[in-house]
């Protein structure tokens, strides 16, 4: 049958290949190790679950108002008043079926065509695709020549007087990056002065190493919080990417667009997964620290055995759950990281993320969402087979 035009125009995910690979591999009882995840290894944590089943039990299996319970929304107005400070109402806030919902809600509801939306690359896979379902256009400005980090300069030059919008990640998926307090007011200065709307992904804000601290455009003033969106969600904090809760923060007017388009398409997230997801905000919330200490433990020895790898470099991430080394020693050879992938499954039997789908053909990405075992073991792996070439 014929596919739409503008469905027909979204790139498949570039890790497809990779997982159908693993996939198939496994099935022939391969002993194939992934570094693929995107999601935290651990489970989501028992007094969240018991919480779900608990509603469930008292029947909660009916709709809730499409943009989420009031009693969720007044806790994530209560999480955004102790994390970043900021005074918001619950129509400020609508929840979606995880925050690639809120994303997608937000980027249909602001842009069309004729805008552009700057987008800093390396980028989460998603950002592009979802902006040119919206009929925008993606502005993608490399930032590997500049650590990883979109400076204002450069976002500067990007900047046309059709520019709408603006994405920021920090921690960064795929990179790691945090962005410092100085490198996000000369960016929010900017919007200012062009009138860009911020688009700030927050998802990863709990994960971080080293002392780094999370810093978020939404605080910086009353004129930048204005012109901000706060994207964040219960996916990877507390270990829920299943349970599909995710949120944005930001202008009354906007959010109720948002809520109009979702009554239109999802409805409510589901009614037991937003009530599981309102104890992950409300519970004790030291499990979410202990966790983030044993991802940095990762994160140090994966660092420590990429270094061993022939060709790759590597920038320590300073958050999130994913190294993201260059491959630059095989480049002449493979000419690009998914052709490296593919070497790398079928040579030693390790699945990694090649580059190409973040805007980085010469990067890939190795999740450490995974044990210090299967760490060791993989990286032993790749290490070997990059030398033997
Ligand atoms: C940067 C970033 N934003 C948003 C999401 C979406 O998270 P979810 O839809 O699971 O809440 C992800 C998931 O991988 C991500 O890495």
């Amino acid at each position: 049958m014929k596919i739409s035009r503008l469905v027909s125009r979204i790139p498949a995910s570039s890790t497809l290949a990779i997982d159908a690979k693993v996939k198939e591999l496994k099935a022939q009882s391969r002993d194939v190790i992934g570094f693929g995840a995107g999601e935290p290894d651990f489970d989501t944590p028992e007094n969240i679950k018991n919480s779900a089943i608990e509603a469930l039990r008292k029947g909660r299996t009916k709709y809730t108002p499409v943009g989420g319970t009031p009693e969720l929304k007044e806790a994530i107005c209560a999480t955004v008043h102790k994390d970043y400070g900021l005074t918001v109402a619950p129509d400020n806030v609508i929840v979606s079926c995880g925050a690639k919902h809120s994303l997608y809600n937000l980027f249909l509801s602001l842009f069309e065509a004729g805008d552009e939306v700057i987008c800093p690359a390396p980028y989460w896979v998603s950002y592009p695709p979802m902006i040119e379902i919206a009929g925008a256009t993606p502005v993608i400005v490399d930032t590997r020549p500049t650590g990883m980090k979109l400076l204002a300069s450069l976002a500067e030059e990007a900047i046309t007087r059709n520019t709408r919008g603006i994405v920021i990640n920090s921690p960064s998926n795929p990179t790691g990056m945090v962005y410092a307090r100085e490198e996000l007011e000369k960016i929010a200065d900017l919007c200012v002065k062009h009138d860009i709307i911020i688009i700030s992904d927050d998802i990863y804000q709990k994960i971080l190493f080293d002392g780094a601290e999370f810093f978020s455009l939404a605080t910086l003033s009353p004129e930048v919080a204005r012109r901000t969106f706060i994207i964040n969600g219960a996916s990877k904090t507390y270990a829920m990417t299943g349970w599909r809760i995710g949120y944005c923060v930001g202008d009354a007017s906007v959010i109720k667009a948002m809520t109009r388009l979702q009554s239109q398409s999802t409805s409510n997230p589901t009614t037991f997964a937003q009530d599981g997801a309102l104890t992950s905000l409300t519970s004790d919330q030291s499990l979410v620290e202990e966790r983030c200490r044993i991802f940095q433990k990762r994160r140090d020895l994966m660092v420590t055995k990429i270094r061993e790898i022939p060709g790759f470099g590597i920038t320590p991430p300073e958050g999130a759950f994913y190294a993201f080394p260059s491959i630059d020693g095989h480049m002449d050879r493979f000419g690009g990281a998914t052709a490296f992938a593919e070497f790398l499954l079928d040579k030693a039997l390790v699945a990694v993320v090649p580059g190409e789908g973040f805007g980085a053909q010469n990067h890939v990405r190795v999740s450490f969402a995974t044990s210090e075992e299967t760490i060791v073991t993989g990286l032993a792996r790749i290490r070997d087979a990059v030398s033997s070439l």
